[in-house]
């Protein structure tokens, strides 16, 4: 597939200004609605923010939750989307501390600014940019999240030493991501639906974990939370680029995970 990202960038562009799915028709990838995004957030969480700020959510898990954010510390959301979990962070760190939510998706930064002007949070802004080329210095970051997004990625390692680079010795890597359980058709490999939708892109869970070491990570684990499931009528609709046959075999192969990894203290 030619300009995989320009695809996906296009898909999530569509999904956030129509509120509908990344693929075929349905209403899949909104808060609460699929396998994938739905009961991912506590109500408590929720309750914490702007009804508007937390409309639309594309994610898998809920990173701030687990990242065990200290007051102060400065926060990097790679790939904010509209900015649900830049903004969990922004009330973890405090008023001392700094969020920096990064998409690549204008759409998504105009509401992620727009929620974030409405609510006026003096700590968290968002940047334009990519995973695989993070526009901040070496070194100016305490905590690295991400909600379902490195899996869109078609160059982890890349991403993975940009995540190292701009960590501080000692800075954590806490995100929430998909990873596959067993193995896939290659035909599934291949569906930009399935890209799009947080599938095709998953890392086996040994190969996340081999990826991270490679890039000079420590510490790590990945924690499975929850095994996808779809029923035959959502994998149509979330997928209509695949036969019936082969999605089928999407169902029961992914998990959504967290995954930590930290930055060893004087590199
Ligand atoms: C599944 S959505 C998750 C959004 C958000 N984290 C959430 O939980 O709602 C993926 C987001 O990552 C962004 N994205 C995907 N690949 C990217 C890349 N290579 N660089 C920067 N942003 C990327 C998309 O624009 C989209 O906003």
């Amino acid at each position: 597939m030619d300009n995989l990202r320009e695809e996906i960038r296009k898909k999530y562009a569509g999904a956030v200004s129509s509120g509908s799915c990344c693929c075929g028709s349905g209403e899949c990838c909104s808060t609460g609605s699929d396998p994938i995004t739905s009961d991912i957030y506590t109500e408590e969480e929720l309750s914490k923010i702007p009804e508007k700020a937390r409309a639309k959510s594309f994610g898998c898990g809920s990173p701030t939750r687990k990242a065990g954010i200290k007051k102060g510390e400065r926060i990097l959301d790679l790939g904010c989307g509209t900015g649900l979990d830049a903004f969990l962070a922004a009330l973890e760190t405090g008023p001392q501390g700094k969020v920096w939510g990064l998409d690549m998706t204008d759409e998504m930064l105009e509401e992620a600014r727009a929620n974030r002007k409405a609510w006026g949070l003096e700590n968290v802004s968002f940047i334009k940019g990519y995973l695989e080329d993070i526009p901040l210095p070496d070194g100016t970051v305490d905590v690295v999240i991400s909600n379902c997004v490195i899996n869109l990625s078609p160059e982890k390692e890349k991403v993975f030493r940009e995540i190292y680079r701009v960590l501080s010795p000692g800075g954590r890597m806490a995100v929430a991501d998909m990873v596959f359980i067993r193995a896939v058709p290659e035909e599934v490999k291949k569906s930009l639906c399935a890209w799009a939708g947080c599938v095709a892109g998953a890392l086996p869970e040994a190969e996340y974990v081999t990826m991270l070491e490679e890039a000079g990570f420590s510490d790590i684990s990945i924690k499975r939370e929850r095994v996808i499931y779809f029923q035959e009528e959502e994998l149509k609709s979330l997928f209509p680029d695949l036969s019936p046959e082969v999605a089928r075999y999407i169902s029961g192969s992914l998990a959504s995970a967290f995954v930590f990894a930290r930055k060893n203290v004087g590199l």
